[in-house]
């Protein structure tokens, strides 16, 4: 199975599941920083100051790329770390240690002939704008996130080419302001749809900020969105109209505003009513366009089916929405293969999910720039990680990319996550999602088999024994 010859092929992390470092340097607190601190928020109280300390090693991780065969890397900046405070003004100044390890990082994937895919939001929010200012509650946070934006294009954008406003901006309003299981640990129904909101508009300004101030930069810019599929439970009407609502809330939320008319999905505004906010014209005319492809984030999917009274709705994780708003039961098939995250393998949601990407926006030039698992990795006697289950879920999801090009779906790249066992969030180290293994105590690197198997895809541009 051959992909297209300039098919993108990489890995993903985040700096804060990775960096550590987290007050070196200059560097400022983000809202992970203190969320980690609040007892029993993180699985074994495990936080994100050291990670894999990738801020110290990143030179070894770049080699360890490189010699691995990855020609691209999805990181994310740390926003507290080029500004501590999160804002230029009379207390808060940029941190030219901060520019200078990006700096570093970037000339290093260069020098490696590996291309630098940089996401300016992966969650670690400076803290002092949400002590202060409330964080994405609070509208003036798009002129923030803008000033920031374009430090990032100004010191970076002669040499990064492909740019992601935001990562999953569904997680950052459900978990983050909805369950309160992320930072900043709110738990509201209305603030999610307010923090979202602020989110989208934040994205489209500083989009126009790179169009209007760096277009001689010559790269791409964009925004990545999660979403897991959604199967209607039977060909009832009422579960086929359930699932197309769970993907209107859990990606149409995002995606339309930007890919579609501007706006909200009407399903939405029909039952979120007034604690959906409206957008401006301008703002409308701002978001529709913002993005040159559509990065998608896809791990598991779900069935659907109309909700019943009586049933437990699911409000965890996996769920897609505010579960009262979608009114939606969700459910798995017993026979399919779990992960440690007891996220389902089911390639063939992926390819159903990117059939409807297409098929909803246009086939835009899609990216997934997240698809991985967790499971239980065990390190043999001589070193090795033997793993032929994550082996088997990249085949698979894979397989699945290949089937969606073929019907017709316009699938420029695929990245994996994660390069490397990373923290995991609110479960702290408990999951390993990495091709290459973390030893907690050492820190040692070790490429997993699945990380040589991958390598092994990205050099041939294909997929072996198909
Ligand atoms: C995504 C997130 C990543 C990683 C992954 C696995 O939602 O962007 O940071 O945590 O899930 O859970």
């Amino acid at each position: 199975m051959n992909f297209p010859q300039d098919f993108t092929w990489g890995v993903a992390t985040s700096s804060y599941q990775i960096e550590g470092g987290h007050d070196a340097d200059g560097k400022g607190p983000s809202i992970w920083d203190a969320f980690s601190r609040i007892p029993g928020r993180i699985h074994a109280g495990d936080t994100g100051d050291v990670a894999c300390d990738h801020f110290h090693r990143f030179r070894e991780d770049v080699a360890m790329m490189a010699r691995l065969g990855i020609p691209a890397y999805r990181f994310s900046i740390s926003w507290p770390r080029l500004m501590p405070t999160g804002r230029v003004d009379d207390r808060g100044t940029i941190n030219p240690e901060g520019i200078r390890f990006y700096d570093q990082l970037i000339d290093t994937l260069l020098e490696h002939g590996i291309e630098p895919w940089v996401t300016l939001y992966h969650w670690d929010l400076p803290l002092a704008l949400q002590t202060e200012r409330d964080g994405w509650l609070n509208p003036s946070i798009a002129d923030d996130f803008t000033a920031y934006a374009r430090l990032c294009f100004q010191s970076f954008g002669d040499r990064v080419k492909h740019w992601i406003t935001f990562n999953e901006p569904w997680v950052v309003a459900i978990l983050g302001y909805g369950q309160g299981v992320f930072a900043p640990g709110r738990t509201s129904t209305s603030e999610p749809y307010t923090a979202g909101h602020h989110i989208l508009r934040s994205h489209a300004k500083a989009v126009r900020c790179y169009r209007e101030e760096f277009a001689h930069h010559g790269g791409r810019i964009g925004i990545t969105n999660n979403c897991d599929w959604r199967e209607p439970l039977t060909g009832k009407p009422e579960d086929r109209a359930a699932a197309e609502r769970a993907l209107e809330f859990y990606l149409g939320w995002f995606a339309d505003p930007v890919f579609k008319s501007g706006d909200y999905p009407p399903v939405m505004r029909e039952r979120v009513g007034d604690r959906l906010p409206h957008f401006t014209e301008a703002e409308r005319a701002e978001l529709s366009g913002s993005s040159d492809f559509f990065g998608l984030n896809h791990y598991t999917t779900m069935f659907a089916a109309e909700a019943s009274r009586d049933s437990g709705k699911q409000s965890v994780y996996g769920n897609g929405g505010i579960s009262e708003d979608q009114d939606v039961d969700l459910s798995v098939d017993p026979s399919w293969p779990l992960t440690h995250f007891q996220w389902a393998v089911v390639p063939w949601g992926c390819r159903k999910l990117l059939r409807w990407i297409a098929d909803r926006y246009g086939n835009p030039p899609l990216y997934i720039t997240e698809n991985g698992c967790a499971l239980e990795d065990v390190v043999s006697p001589d070193g090795s990680v033997d793993d032929p289950d994550r082996i088997d879920f990249y085949q698979g999801y894979l397989a699945a990319c290949h089937e969606a090009l073929g019907d017709g779906v316009d699938l420029r790249g695929y990245f994996a996550w994660s390069l490397m066992d990373n923290m995991e969030w609110a479960s702290g180290y408990k999951f390993r999602f990495g091709l290459v293994h973390i030893d907690r105590e050492t820190l040692a690197r070790t490429p997993k088999h699945s990380a040589l198997w991958y390598g092994g895809v990205a050099r041939h541009n294909a997929l072996p024994g198909t």
